[in-house]
């Protein structure tokens, strides 16, 4: 059946793909750096994100109008929401103009997810430019926990103030991603919770994944979801919220006195990877079908390469069509120790 929704390119078809799983294409996340100015140690450890570390020159990248235009045909072909993501997508230069590209592209919620470190000076301009909300990661309030998670002593107050910016900017809702890895900071999910309650944003808890191959995960660093919901709900009573759309990520827990809402994301107690709608392009252009994928599909030969919109389109559903992932449920102890893409490089 046709999709009514999808914007036809001329010569590909016009029907929205599936993949082996049943699952629709919905969810981009374009990576657009591998750079940071954090170091979190879950993600971008320095011994091996050091000095003499080999990031992606500039002309590997993605162009802004590259980005465009694969967002375009990504539509078309039924994503609703595209999400910036990194290293930090806020070092990227001028990425107003990116932001203002996409948000020409009917009917997309347009986000992005950023440490939060450069939002004071950026809010306002990503709004203007299009930009509808943002997920900023902050893992603690306490500036020595912080400081030793981010590894280059950044302080709380800083991020603060970008999420106040953003606030201030209208870029709403706001959420906070907090990654809990115990004995690091999970001594900070109460006054976390506490603390973004008061203030009206969502704060959403993520369990600490084997994502990479660089951060030396082992499960007993994992706090699950169930365990998080239990600490909060002891000092302040939780009770289940549906889920916004199919497919959600996070768990939702609203407080029983009607002041707001939590979220979990149990990606490794309780994999979601049975609604999985998400694709990942890469810094480079790489087209990934999971999170923890050793491979991706290289999308800049074809877009360098001079193929038209319809083969680029053809492409990209006949990778979605044969596509099986699912990464957290199968995960072993085995799995786990795979060679897996970094999360600095392909984003969240
Ligand atoms: P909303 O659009 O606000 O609902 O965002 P979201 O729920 O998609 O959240 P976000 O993009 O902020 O993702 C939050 C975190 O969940 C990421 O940083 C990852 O740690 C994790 N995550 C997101 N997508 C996936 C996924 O496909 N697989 C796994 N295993 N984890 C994911
Ligand atoms: N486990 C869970 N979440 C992670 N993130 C980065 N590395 C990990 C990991 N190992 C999260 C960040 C940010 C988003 C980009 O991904 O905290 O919110
Ligand atoms: Fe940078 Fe985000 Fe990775 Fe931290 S989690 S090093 S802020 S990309
Ligand atoms: Fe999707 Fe892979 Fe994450 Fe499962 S592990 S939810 S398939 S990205």
């Amino acid at each position: 059946m046709p999709d009514a929704r999808l914007a036809p390119v001329a010569g590909a078809p016009n029907v929205a793909p599936v993949d082996r799983l049943g699952r629709p294409l919905r969810d981009l996340r374009i990576s657009v750096t591998d750079r940071c100015n954090f170091r979190c140690v879950y993600c971008m450890p320095k011994e091996v994100f050091g000095s003499d570390y080999q990031f992606l020159e500039r002309k590997e990248l993605l162009t802004f109008e590259e980005i465009a235009r694969l967002a375009r045909l990504f539509a078309g072909l039924g994503v609703e929401k595209v999400r910036l993501t990194g290293g930090e997508p806020l070092v990227r230069r001028n990425l107003e103009q990116l932001i203002e590209m996409l948000a020409a592209i009917p009917g997309l919620d347009l986000t992005l997810t950023t440490n939060g470190s450069l939002l004071t000076r950026k809010a306002a301009a990503l709004k203007r430019a299009g930009l509808k909300r943002v997920t900023v990661s902050l893992d603690s309030l306490d500036d020595a926990v912080f400081m030793q998670m981010n590894d280059v002593d950044f302080p709380v107050s800083r991020v603060l103030d970008g999420i106040d910016a953003a606030a201030a900017a209208g870029l709403a809702p706001i959420k906070i991603n907090m990654v809990v890895k115990r004995g690091l900071n999970d001594a900070s999910i109460v006054p976390m919770a506490r603390f973004f309650r008061e203030r009206g944003h969502i704060l959403r808890f993520i369990e600490y994944m084997d994502v990479g191959h660089t951060n030396g995960w082992r499960m007993d660093d994992v706090v699950s979801a169930r365990e998080i919901v239990e600490r909060i709900g002891q000092v302040m009573p939780l009770e289940p919220a549906d889920p916004n759309y199919r497919g959600e990520v996070a768990e939702r827990w609203r407080y029983r006195d009607g002041g707001g809402e939590i979220g979990v994301i149990a990606s490794v107690t309780q994999a979601f990877c049975r609604d999985c709608t998400r694709m990942r392009v890469s810094t480079e252009g790489k087209l990934y079908t999971c999170l923890f994928a050793t491979a991706g599909h290289d999308l800049r030969a074809l877009l360098r390469g001079g193929a038209s919109d319809a083969e680029i389109v053809r492409e990209i559903g006949t990778i979605w069509s044969g596509r099986s992932d699912r990464y957290s449920e199968i995960r072993t102890a085995a799995t786990a120790k795979l060679q897996k893409i970094e999360m600095s490089y392909i984003g969240g």
